[in-house]
C-alpha cells in the first residue's frame, strides 16, 4: 500500500489482511525498483490530502505503472492514476462529502477505445465488454459509497473504462484492464461504503491473484520461525507489564524458544487492581515461563515522595523501571557466568506495526529496532526482538487469543507506562494510589457488566488534589471526589468523551461512595481530545 498521506492508510492495511492478505505500507516516494524488489502480487495506493494541481503533490514513480503489478489507486490514488496516465482531473468546486448512491456503469456504452487499440473509430475489444470484476458483488444498480474529495476526475485516461459514476463524479471508477490499472473515487476501506470489503477482494484475488494466506497458523508459524533464527540459543528476557503487547511478544517468544526465555514483571505499586496476580498466574502457572516478579512498591513510593509536576513524576518513575530492570539483568548474567554461560543478549519488545510506521521508518521493508516499550534506554546492552512489528493491535490481539492468553490480557484496555500515578493529581501515596484503585477496579467492573469494555478505548478513575464538603450518615466528611473518565477512541490521538448510560454512571457513582473509603464526590470528565487529553497528566 502506497502511502499517499491518507487518513485511512492503516485502515486499507488492515483491510487488506482482514482478506488474510498481508500487505505493509511504503511512503509515495517509493522507487519502482524497491516495490518490484518486494514482489507484491497488487498495488494500493491510498488517498490523501493534496491536489493533483498542487506544485508539491507526491507523485507515483511512473515506473510502478509500467511494471505489470495490478494497481488499485483510492481517491487521491484514483486522480492520480487519471493526471499521470493522461486523464483530467479538474477542481470542480462542488466536492462530495460523505454518503454518495454510485451507479455501475456497464461498458462498452463507456469505452474509450486507447490508440494502441486501434482508436476510437474501431470496434471494442472484446475484453472491454461487460461489468467490471471489481464491481462483480454489487447490486445491478449500484450501492452507496463514502467519498471525500475536492477535485473531481473529469475524463479518463486513454485505454480507460469509466465503471460508475456518482452525481457528482461523473468518474467514480475507472479501469484499464489490460494494464490491469483500476481506481475508485470513493472509499472502498470504510464501512459507510457499502460492499467496499466486497471491492478490495475482488480486486486481491479475481485482479490480482491473490492467496488468503495471512492467517493466525502462518503468523504464529513464520514469527517462531523468525525469532528462533535471530536469537539462537542466547537467552531471552521480557519485560512485562501487564499489558497486551508486551504479554502477547512473550507468548510468542516462548512457543519460539521456550525456556531460554525469562520475563520479568516489576510491580510497581502503580498497577491496576488484579493485574500482578494475573500475571503471575497466566505467565509462571499456565505457560511455565520463567517469571522474575520484583515488587518495587516501596523504592517506588520512596522517589515519588513530595513530587507533584507530572513530568517529573514520570522520570521519577521511568528512572527506577530501569535501575530494577537492569538490577535484574546484571544478578542473571552474573549468575550464568558462575555456571559458565552466557547471560541474556536478547531483549523482547512488543512494538507494534504502527509504531514502526510513526516513528519514521517510512519504508517498512527496512524495519528496524525501537525503543518504544517500556521505556528502556538505548544504550542497555542487548538486541532488540521485536516479533509484533508486522502486526496491527487487533492482529497481535487475535494472536495472543490463539496463543492461548486469558481474555482479561489480550482485550486489557490500554494503560500507561507510569501507571495509576498519572491518575492521582498531585502528590503519589500508598493511600491515594489505594483510593484510585479501588475506584478504578469498580469503574471497570461496572463497565464490562454493561457490555462496554472493548467498545470504549479506555475508562478508569482518577484522583483530583482537592477535597470538598459533603454529608454521609449524619456526619459531616471533608474528602477527596473521584473523576470518572471514559472515552472512545480509534488510535488516542484524538479521543471524544464517551457518552455512558445514565443508569450505568449511578451504580459506578454509587459504588465508589458506597466501597471506596475516602471519597465523598464522583464526578464525570466531558472533555474531548483535543483540547482534553486522555489522562489527567
Ligand atoms: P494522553 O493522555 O496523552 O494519552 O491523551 C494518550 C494515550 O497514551 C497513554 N499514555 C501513556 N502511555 N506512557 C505510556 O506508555 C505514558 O507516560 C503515557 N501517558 C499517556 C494514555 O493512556 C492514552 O492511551
Amino acid at each position: 500500500m502506497v502511502d499517499f498521506g491518507a487518513q485511512y492508510a492503516q485502515l486499507i492495511a488492515r483491510r487488506i489482511r482482514q482478506a488474510r492478505v498481508y500487505s505493509e505500507i511504503v511512503p509515495h516516494h517509493v522507487a519502482a525498483a524497491t516495490v518490484v524488489e518486494r514482489h507484491p502480487v497488487g498495488i494500493v495506493l491510498s488517498g490523501g490530502p493534496s491536489s493533483v494541481h498542487a506544485g508539491w503533490a507526491p507523485l507515483l514513480d511512473p515506473a510502478i505503472y509500467e511494471a505489470g503489478i495490478p494497481i488499485l489507486g483510492i481517491c487521491y490514488g484514483a486522480q492520480l492514476i487519471a493526471s499521470q496516465l493522461g486523464g483530467r482531473v479538474e477542481r470542480t468546486g462542488r466536492g462530495e462529502y460523505g454518503r454518495t448512491p454510485l451507479s455501475r456503469l456497464t461498458p462498452p456504452d463507456h469505452v474509450t477505445p486507447p490508440d494502441h487499440l486501434g482508436g476510437s473509430d474501431h470496434v471494442t475489444p472484446p475484453d472491454h465488454l461487460g461489468p467490471s470484476l471489481l464491481f462483480a458483488d454489487w447490486p445491478e444498480g449500484g450501492s452507496d459509497v463514502w467519498m471525500s474529495h475536492a477535485d473531481s476526475i473529469a475524463e479518463a485516461p486513454p485505454g480507460f473504462l469509466v465503471t460508475a459514476s456518482t452525481p457528482e463524479a461523473p468518474v467514480a471508477a475507472l479501469e484499464d484492464r489490460q494494464r490491469r490499472v483500476y481506481g475508485v473515487q470513493f472509499h472502498p476501506e470504510v464501512v459507510h461504503t457499502n460492499h467496499g470489503q466486497d471491492l478490495l477482494e475482488r480486486f486481491l484475488f479475481d485482479i490480482c491473484g491473490a492467496r488468503p494466506t495471512w492467517t493466525h497458523t502462518n503468523i504464529i508459524e513464520a514469527a517462531t520461525e523468525a525469532v528462533r533464527s535471530q536469537v539462537g540459543s542466547a537467552r531471552v528476557l521480557c519485560a512485562l507489564s501487564g499489558g497486551v503487547d508486551s504479554a502477547v511478544a512473550a507468548a510468542l517468544v516462548h512457543k519460539a524458544v521456550g525456556d531460554q526465555l525469562t520475563c520479568v514483571f516489576v510491580d510497581t505499586g502503580l498497577m491496576r487492581e488484579g493485574e500482578g496476580l494475573q500475571v503471575e498466574e497466566t505467565f509462571r502457572r499456565q505457560f511455565q515461563v520463567d517469571l522474575v516478579h520484583v515488587k518495587a512498591a516501596d523504592r517506588f513510593f520512596e522517589v515519588l515522595e513530595g513530587v507533584t509536576d507530572p513530568e517529573e513524576k514520570r522520570k521519577a518513575i521511568g528512572g527506577t523501571f530501569i535501575r530494577i530492570f537492569e538490577e535484574v539483568a546484571s544478578e542473571m548474567a552474573a549468575g550464568a557466568e558462575a555456571l559458565g554461560a552466557a547471560g541474556p543478549r536478547y531483549l523482547v519488545q512488543g512494538t507494534l506495526y504502527p509504531d514502526v510506521i510513526e516513528s519514521g521508518a517510512g519504508d517498512a521493508a527496512t524495519i528496524k529496532s525501537h525503543h518504544n516499550v517500556g521505556g528502556l534506554p538505548d544504550d542497555m546492552d542487548f538486541e532488540l526482538v521485536e516479533p509484533l512489528a508486522w502486526l496491527f493491535k487487533d492482529e497481535a490481539r487475535e494472536l495472543g487469543e490463539e496463543l492461548g492468553l486469558p481474555e482479561e490480557i489480550v482485550w486489557r484496555q490500554p494503560f500507561p507506562g507510569p501507571g495509576l500515578a498519572v491518575r492521582i493529581v498531585g502528590e503519589v501515596t500508598p493511600e491515594r494510589v489505594a483510593i484510585v484503585r479501588a475506584a478504578d477496579a469498580i469503574v471497570i467492573e461496572e463497565v464490562k457488566r454493561a457490555g462496554l469494555y472493548r467498545e470504549l478505548w479506555q475508562s478508569f478513575a482518577v484522583l483530583p488534589a482537592v477535597r470538598s464538603v459533603g454529608v454521609m450518615g449524619d456526619e459531616r466528611t471533608y474528602a477527596y471526589p473521584v473523576v470518572i473518565r471514559a472515552v472512545t477512541s480509534e488510535d488516542a490521538m484524538t479521543a471524544d468523551w464517551a457518552r455512558l448510560d445514565y443508569d450505568l454512571l449511578e451504580r459506578i457513582s454509587r459504588r465508589i461512595i458506597g466501597e471506596v473509603d475516602g471519597v465523598n464526590r464522583v464526578a464525570l470528565d466531558i472533555t474531548s481530545k483535543p483540547p482534553g487529553t486522555i489522562e489527567w497528566e
